[in-house]
């Protein structure tokens, strides 16, 4: 089976081309992504606007790439799978549509992807993890734990009621002058911090609830940078290492009650825990998050960093998760910018299109 994955939801253009072969191992046979980084940096985060026009301006030249990358002409494809939500509208649609046309002049079915179900099943492209597991997903855009208990089926158990974790880096690092994505700059600041004599709340720590918030903290990091301008290097990087050892001790604390939750259900599973989205790519997470895994007895999962961030390749494996489940799709796909991953969740308050 060969599908051919776009991926245009948010400040990536992507498209794969990946293969299920006859052994039943998948082949990413390209997985070209040209990021709009460089244009939305000097606005600390992305523009719609300026997402929407890249998308159309770079689709066709992608595709074609990733084409050329595998060897592959549009008649050898199986079918063509788009992220069709959640996220940004503009770029959805683009995607979207250049996946009709190719459909519809090749006559290959269309699949509508979730990008979050791209996300989730990711780590299945390079390890053998079986259903159910735990799933960490953690974005620019959402923050959730979720059981994953079969292509199609999620339960999640918590959510964020405000930001995303991806997000609050990209505040944290806006707020510091860092540029864009933040992430990747607050993680290596963090390496370098000395003595400091201030603390960061840990927001809903020991609350019974698996939800997060990220919004007070974020008010906490711009309160001491307040205090603290002009601001040096050190108190920077003093600050990035604080914010992230709050994150840290707060998935910490959630992903042990999504554990107990797990293991109170699947009582003779072992428990594999998956961590996916951007921020999974963070060292120091994972290292924190192995080091917990160690003591409550668990296995914990990263796909490589490429396949982390947004790219198409996710999005054409969780093609073909589906067409192996059976899940049939009708040609009639359509953009929802709000799609959540497990449809019965419980309404929660704040988290809008987080949820
Ligand atoms: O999954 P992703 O590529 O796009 C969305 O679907 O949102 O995630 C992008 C997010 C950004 O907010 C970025 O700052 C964050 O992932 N990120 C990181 C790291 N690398 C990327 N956050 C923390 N540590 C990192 N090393
Ligand atoms: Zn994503």
């Amino acid at each position: 089976m060969i599908v051919l994955g776009i991926e245009t939801s948010c400040d990536e253009t992507s498209a794969a081309v990946v293969k299920l072969n006859s052994i039943k191992r998948c082949e990413i046979l390209s997985n070209v992504v040209h990021s709009q980084i460089s244009e939305h940096t000097d606005y600390g985060g992305v523009v719609p606007e300026i997402a929407a026009r890249s998308h159309i301006q770079y689709i066709d030249k992608v595709i074609q790439r990733a084409m050329n990358e595998a060897d592959c002409d549009f008649n050898n494809l199986d079918s063509i799978a788009v992220t069709s939500g959640p996220g940004l509208k503009g770029g959805l649609l683009v995607g979207v549509t250049i996946a009709k046309a190719i459909s519809s002049v090749t006559k290959k079915p269309l699949l509508g992807i979730n990008h979050l179900e791209g996300h989730a099943l990711t780590i299945r492209m390079v390890q053998k993890v079986e259903f159910p597991y735990l799933l960490l997903l953690v974005t620019g855009g959402h923050t959730q734990i979720l059981i994953v208990r079969n292509v199609g089926e999620y339960t999640r158990l918590g959510t964020t009621i405000d930001d995303a974790l991806g997000e609050a880096y990209d505040k944290v690092a806006k707020s510091l002058n860092l540029g864009y994505p933040g992430g990747p700059i607050v993680e290596s600041m963090a390496t370098n911090k000395t003595d400091y004599n201030f603390k960061f709340p840990r927001p809903l720590i020991n609350s019974q609830e698996l939800n997060f918030s990220f919004s007070g903290l974020k008010t906490a990091v711009r309160r001491e940078i307040e205090k603290s301008i002009p601001i040096s290097k050190e108190t920077a990087c003093n600050i990035c290492a604080e914010f992230q050892d709050s994150i840290i001790d707060v998935l910490k604390d959630k992903l042990e009650g999504a554990i107990s939750c797990f293991r109170d259900e699947f009582k003779n599973i072992d428990l594999n825990v998956v961590i996916a989205g951007g921020v999974a790519a963070n060292k120091k997470i994972f290292s924190s998050i192995k080091e917990l895994s160690e003591e409550k007895e668990f296995k914990v999962f990263v796909a490589p960093k490429e396949l982390c961030s947004d790219n198409a390749a996710m999005i054409a494996w969780a093609g073909i998760e589906r067409s192996n489940a059976g899940i049939l799709e009708t040609n009639d796909v359509s953009v929802r910018t709000r799609w959540p991953l497990d449809l019965e969740g419980q309404k929660v308050r704040g988290a809008g299109i987080k949820a």
